[in-house]
């Protein structure tokens, strides 16, 4: 099938014409007779090429542009004028048609017309992917351990196809990046990818911002708008924060992942669009399900690939490669010689249990980097946040008083020793023991 070609003429044996001409070339055409049909033909086709009367009834031909030009921005318009009113052409150029030509025509003429059209019209087209690619930039993904090997290695075959994906990992494990790269991996990687943070905008907004708008359906909904699902068309969307979405907007997100349809706020029309869905959060879905915050047809609609980003101190393996990987990117964004990491550093780095994951690190490398003078970075270079005596590791696992204590002892000290890069007698100074006893405790306690 060619190209949509919508013909928007009001004397039907020109429009006849025209459509036997396009017909000729290998487009497919609908032809309607006034502004108001044109509209609703924009909407319903979403055509490559539009030919366009100035001269219509009900709603003119000028405006039928002005609207095509804000909903459809990417869409080719050419507009055609009675020979001998140029001061009309002039000022549908004005307004962003992107050329004219004037009646009656030529066959090569409107052949060399539309053919500049389409090619400017693929263009633009092209500069949003661009655009769009440039802001979503993917920063490379590195791995080193097996346990994350796994997962990638999935995330690519997943990424083969158009199944949903749900990520589902600690805060700064990854989620994100992945997501990114899922869409590179795919045969989506020349469309958009659009990313939707599901908690940053009130519900109200949030709905019309992924499904759109008619003109008047809300207050403040001055014109009709397309929503990003309608934009991401051909892409993939990535809902992140997918666990704190609120039940009436689950409600929705359903209904679209159940057939890929919707409408519009106060709209009446379904739009059907081809959308690849990767949603991530950083709760437990199964458990918002059983406290009743997360509709269970949802969970089982994201749940086809599942694919859960480990914490970084389960894949501890990876320290040295990605917090090496951190230190060159921080350095060239610094403009600042190359520097090295020290092996007591290193030694410390691996051994902290990084509750913000690799964001947190990553943040770590980039203070450490900024702030040094010197080449090599020692244990003193970064300032790792103290350890939280109260931390959910030993709460999660439920530990009987008595052994609570002596968990978060030996963590104390274990951390302690590792943020000095290993050195007793300066964890001892930092604890504010006696550097004898610590050495008893480690003992007694039989901490390596
Ligand atoms: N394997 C990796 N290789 C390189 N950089 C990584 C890797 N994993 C994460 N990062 C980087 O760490 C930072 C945090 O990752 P990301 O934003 O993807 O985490 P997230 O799981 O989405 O976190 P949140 O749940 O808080 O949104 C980003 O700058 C990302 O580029
Ligand atoms: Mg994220």
């Amino acid at each position: 099938m060619g190209i949509l070609t919508l013909v928007v003429e009001d004397d039907a044996d020109i429009a006849t014409v025209l459509r036997d001409r396009l017909q000729a070339m290998g487009h497919t055409v609908t032809t309607v007779g006034n502004g108001q049909a044109a509209l609703e033909a924009l909407q319903q086709a979403a055509p490559g090429l539009m030919l366009l009367d100035i001269e219509l009834p009900k709603i003119n031909g000028m405006e039928v542009l002005k609207r095509a030009r804000k909903e459809w921005p990417e869409l080719p318009v050419i507009v055609m004028t009675a020979f001998g009113t140029i001061p009309r052409a002039v000022e549908a150029m004005k307004e962003g048609a992107t050329d004219f030509i004037t009646k009656p025509f030529d066959n090569e003429y409107l052949n060399l017309v539309i053919g500049k059209a389409l090619e400017r019209g693929e263009l633009k087209r092209e500069v949003t992917v661009l655009r769009s690619e440039l802001e979503s930039r993917v920063d490379q993904l590195v791995t080193a351990s097996p346990k994350m090997n796994e997962v990638i290695e999935q995330a690519k075959k997943a990424a083969q196809s158009d199944s949903t994906v749900l990520l589902l990992g600690e805060s700064g494990t990854g989620k994100d990046l992945l997501a990114r790269s899922i869409h590179n991996w795919s045969g989506r990687r020349n469309r958009i990818f659009k990313p939707v943070n599901c908690v940053a905008l009130s519900e109200e907004l949030l709905v019309s911002e992924l499904f759109g708008h008619e003109k008047g359906s809300f207050t403040g909904a001055t014109s009709q708008k397309r929503g990003i699902l309608e934009i991401a068309d051909g892409g993939t969307v990535f809902l992140d924060e997918i666990g704190d979405m609120k039940p009436g907007l689950q409600a929705k997100l359903l209904r679209f992942l159940q057939n890929r349809e919707f409408d519009r706020v106060g709209g009446t029309r379904t739009i059907h669009v081809d959308v690849r869905v990767i949603a991530a959060t950083n709760r437990d879905l199964r458990q918002a399900v059983k406290a009743g915050a997360f509709r269970e047809d949802l969970f089982f609609r994201l749940n086809v690939v599942t694919l859960t980003l480990p914490p970084l101190r389960e894949r501890t393996e990876e320290i040295p490669q990605l917090a090496g990987f951190f230190l060159k990117k921080h350095c060239l964004e610094a403009k600042k010689p190359a520097m090295q990491i020290s092996l007591a550093a290193m030694k410390m780095l691996a051994a902290y249990p990084w509750p913000g994951n690799v964001r947190e690190l990553q943040n770590a490398l980039e203070r450490a980097v900024v702030l040094k003078t010197g080449e090599v970075l020692t244990p003193e270079d970064f300032a790792l946040q103290p350890m939280d005596v109260s931390t959910e590791e030993a709460a999660v696992r439920n530990l009987p008083f008595h052994e609570s204590v002596e968990h978060h002892k030996r963590e104390i000290i274990r951390r302690a020793i590792a943020r000095v890069g290993g050195s007793q007698t300066k964890a001892a100074e930092l604890l504010g023991l006696q550097r004898t006893y610590l050495a008893r405790l480690i003992k007694q306690m039989d901490i390596k």
